[in-house]
């Protein structure tokens, strides 16, 4: 099964053609990623009109490049598979436009996918992961635990109450005065930094509803930063390492209940999975603290490469593929974008939207 993916929910326009070979295992034919970070950098986040003209005029020679590259001609794709939300409505509008007209035209099965779902998946084709596995789930947008229980099946155990981790590490890096995108410059920073200079609290610890809170922790950073004014290089060094170790020992309390979570339901006579997906996963530091605790848990600790765990199509297309494997129906063309779409349709909204749309 080949299977045309889509990608425009936010600042990356990207296009895929992936397989799905009868045995479940997958292969990626092509993976295009144009990247608007150049365009959104000065504005010190995504400017969501800016993002849906730049997609407007990527997009259709994107899709035509996948296809090349693949080497599969499109009366041959068996669906297009696009993102249909949650993110930002402009860029939403585009892909689902594009891939509507494609479909059509070709006469192919049409598929909206969740984007989360998109990210979800994506260890099932980079390590054949089993179901259930349990999903950490950061970027700028979105900071999630996910059961995930099958194709279409997930339980949201925990989300953020207010701002996503990267976007959490996007302001810090702001105030601090380092660049966009906040989250590469702070743990960048955070290398110099001495580590009993700033202690800051360690939000949600021991909460037993399995979720987080980073809001509080810019403003303490925010304090510390008016207090020392003005900053040496040593102090701004000293805060990013402060800020990174709180939020890691945040993350590795959440994830150690979640994980216990999962053991009494499950067992771990299978050794299951404990993944990782999102911009933030390219952190080292939470990476080593996630590896750590599943390893003490007796999870695999799975974190699919880097540029699968950003904003990518391959992820798209694989999750068309896995739910038509799954014998789940294809969409129609009336199909309308969603900037707000919970995974876990029975979880309730605990937060509105930021800057990069939804963040449910
Ligand atoms: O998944 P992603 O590429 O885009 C979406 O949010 O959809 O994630 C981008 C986020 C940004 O907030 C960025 O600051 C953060 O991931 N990020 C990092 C690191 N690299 C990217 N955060 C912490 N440490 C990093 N090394
Ligand atoms: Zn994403």
């Amino acid at each position: 099964m080949d299977i045309l993916g889509i990608e425009t929910s936010c600042d990356e326009t990207a296009a895929s053609v992936v397989r799905r070979h009868p045995d479940g295992s997958g292969e990626i034919l092509s993976d295009v990623v144009l990247s608007q970070l150049d365009l959104h950098s000065d504005f010190g986040g995504v400017v969501p009109e800016l993002a849906a003209r730049s997609h407007v005029s990527t997009l259709d020679r994107l899709v035509i490049q996948a296809l090349e590259e693949s080497s599969v001609p499109l009366a041959d794709v068996d669906a297009v598979a696009v993102t249909s939300g949650p993110g930002l409505i402009g860029g939403l509008m585009v892909g689902l436009m594009t891939a509507k007209a494609i479909a059509m035209a070709a006469g192919k099965p049409f598929i909206g996918i969740n984007h989360l779902e998109g990210h979800a998946l994506t260890a099932r084709l980079t390590d054949n992961v089993a179901f259930p596995y349990l999903l950490l789930l950061v970027s700028g947008g979105h900071t999630q635990i996910v059961l995930v229980k099958g194709v279409g099946e997930y339980e949201r155990w925990g989300t953020t109450i207010d701002d996503a981790l990267g976007e959490a590490f996007d302001k810090t890096a702001k105030l601090l005065g380092l660049g966009y995108p906040g989250g590469p410059a702070v743990e960048q920073a955070a290398l110099a930094g001495e580590p009993k200079h700033f202690r800051l609290p360690v939000p949600m610890r021991r909460d037993p509803r399995l979720d987080f809170s980073f809001s509080g922790l810019k403003t303490a950073v925010r304090q510390m930063a008016e207090e020392q004014a003005p900053l040496s290089q040593q102090t701004i060094a000293d805060l990013c390492l402060a800020f990174q170790t709180s939020v890691t020992s945040s993350i590795d309390d959440r994830i150690a209940m979640a994980l216990d979570r999962f053991n009494e339901r499950f067992g771990t006579e299978s050794k299951p999975a404990l993944v990782v997906a999102g911009g933030v996963a390219a952190n080292k530091a939470i990476r080593a603290t996630l590896e750590n605790r599943a390893s003490k848990a007796g999870f695999r600790f799975i974190a699919p490469p880097l540029n699968l765990c950003t904003d990518n199509a391959v992820m798209i297309a694989w999750a068309g593929a896995e739910r038509l494997a799954a014998g789940l129906p294809a969409d129609e063309l009336s199909l309308a974008p969603r900037s707000r779409w919970p995974l876990d349709q029975t979880a309730t909204a605990v937060i509105g939207h930021g800057k990069r749309g939804a963040k449910a």
